[in-house]
């Protein structure tokens, strides 16, 4: 497959802006060519640190335009989901490594029309996501520990997500969305798209940029010429 047939997307993080100011680092991101806003949930059990929560994604929801990718980070994401799709959270992201019955989350998730997806962590096997593949719609690869922004790209996940693309194509979801978060920059965008991820979730990278549209462009175009299927 070649990549004008998959779609590559470029999701600024939210967890990179100015906390104070939320809906500015929305807008700049919104402005700047971004996707989607990658908006991250934290609960301050399943990972250390504490984040937003629905009302933020509901406020965001009323004021930008560009979807809201929302990874849940959360120990009982059964618990809070219905609240998050309620606030316009989509997609919905869920962790493999949470607590509750991942098949019946999902099926909640789509039973609202809502873009379903699984998030697994660098140390976690690739094939524990492999029974749900076929339900997903996307596979959030984590290419740090995830709590925080501004963390070391883990080059050993590169392999990882090798393996869930070359799967995905097995089964016939050649069209499914894998996408990485963590430490993305230029030089690792390239790295993931070699091993078949199509969308990019990169904060401190972007927020920092001298020029965010510039550089989402650039991205976007590394992606484009370096994606294999
Ligand atoms: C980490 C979050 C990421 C974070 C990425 O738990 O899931 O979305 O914002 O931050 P950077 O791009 O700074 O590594
Ligand atoms: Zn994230």
């Amino acid at each position: 497959m070649t990549a004008d047939k998959i779609k590559i997307q470029i999701l600024p993080s939210l967890l990179a802006a100015d906390m104070g100011n939320l809906l500015n680092g929305a807008l700049t991101a919104e402005m700047a060519g971004g996707d989607s806003l990658h908006v991250d949930i934290m609960d301050g059990h399943f990972v250390p640190n504490i984040s937003m929560g629905p009302a933020v994604v509901a406020s965001l929801k009323h004021n930008i335009k560009i979807p809201l990718c929302v990874h849940l980070m959360l120990t009982n994401p059964g618990k809070y989901i219905g609240r998050f799709i309620e606030s316009g959270s989509n997609p919905l992201f869920i962790h493999i490594e949470s607590n509750g019955d991942v098949l019946s989350i999902l099926s909640e998730i789509h039973k609202h029309n809502v873009v379903a997806g699984i998030t697994i962590n660098p140390d976690t096997d690739a094939k524990t996501i492999f029974p749900f593949l076929e339900v997903v719609d996307q596979v959030l690869c984590m290419s740090v520990h995830p709590g925080y922004g501004g963390q070391a790209f883990i080059y050993e996940v590169l392999p990882k997500i090798r393996i869930i693309r070359n799967e995905a194509n097995r089964i016939g979801k050649r069209n499914l969305t894998i996408m990485v978060d963590g430490g993305i920059d230029f030089e690792t965008t390239a790295l993931c798209a070699k091993e078949g991820a199509n969308a990019f979730v990169a904060g401190t990278f972007l927020y920092k940029a001298e020029n965010m549209s510039f550089a989402i462009a650039k991205m976007r175009q590394i992606a484009e010429k370096m994606f294999v299927s």
